[in-house]
């Protein structure tokens, strides 16, 4: 992988990489859209991350729609796919990991524990196979995003990072990989959370600063579909994901909460 992404990029060609985890939904196609439009050469790497999973989450559930994500990807247009094994990537002896401290625990991170250690890790040794220019990541994931920012800034790698904004589903679901573990009536309880976001925003717009009632609005609406469970909802910087108190332009609205057994994540800025 390295010597074809190397070829690529002595042939002058920008290399741009999208690294997702399969499964590909719109939102993916939007960042690799995102890369062929501004790099000559594009890399996608599929690859079920097992370390960023913690022991009770759905590493073995998760979807894998290989040859289905390979075909649409070769339709796009793409130049190199990268699909290691979990061997491959991990083989025994592995024993360092890449760590942003603080930022990990925050939102994801704090209900999640590990979870960035093994984003971070995973994008970390990728960055290294591929040597990217420029890499892709949805805002849907912000914390990952804030976290993954960090990590570049911090062990100087030279790729920049873009950002793509969130697809949706037309009824304002944002696109997930984990959707299709909802059951239809679940489905229609998942859109709770951008609903609660659009209610934070309409109070936004309507002139409210104060960061905790802007929340509360939020948890409010959340509470109204009783089978969801809510995880976060918190307004924070998108950098720091600290929280504010005063919500200003460009505050990070993010919220998870459980529809069933499943963990879904939203977010809106304002
Ligand atoms: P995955 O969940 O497959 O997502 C891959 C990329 O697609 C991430 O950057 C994510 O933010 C983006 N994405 C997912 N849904 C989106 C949507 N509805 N709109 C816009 N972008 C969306 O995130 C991961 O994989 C992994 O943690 C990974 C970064 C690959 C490391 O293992």
């Amino acid at each position: 992988m390295r010597a074809a992404c190397r070829a690529l990029r002595k042939a002058g060609k920008r290399l741009g990489f999208v690294p997702t985890m399969g499964a590909l939904h719109d939102g993916h196609f939007s960042l690799v859209r995102a890369a062929r439009n501004s790099c000559e050469g594009v890399a996608v790497s599929i690859f079920v991350n097992p370390t960023q999973f913690g022991p009770n989450e759905d590493l073995a559930k998760y979807p894998r729609t290989f040859d289905r994500d390979r075909e649409m990807l070769k339709k796009e247009g793409i130049n190199l796919l990268f699909a290691p094994s979990a061997e491959e990537m991990y083989p025994p002896g592995g024993v360092t990991w890449v760590t942003v401290e603080g930022l990990s625990e925050k939102l994801d991170g704090r209900s999640r524990p590990g979870h960035f250690r093994g984003v971070t890790t995973i994008i970390a040794k990728l960055f290294h196979i591929i040597e990217p220019d420029v890499a892709f990541f949805g805002q849907k994931d912000a914390a990952q995003l804030a976290v993954i920012r960090q990590m570049a800034r911090n062990l100087n790698f030279a790729v920049e990072i873009v950002a793509c904004p969130i697809v949706r589903e037309p009824d304002g679901l944002a696109m997930s990989s984990r959707n299709r573990y909802l059951d239809p009536a679940q489905r229609k309880q998942a859109l709770i959370l951008h609903r609660s976001l659009t209610r934070v925003k309409a109070l936004w717009e309507a002139g409210e600063r104060d960061a905790a009632r802007l929340a509360a609005a939020g948890k409010e609406e959340i509470q109204k579909e009783s089978a969801v469970r809510l995880d976060y909802f918190e307004i924070v910087n998108p950098d720091t994901l600290d929280a504010i108190s005063t919500a200003s332009d460009g505050a990070l609205v993010a919220v998870a909460a459980f529809v069933g057994s499943t963990r879904l994540i939203d977010n809106i800025l304002l």
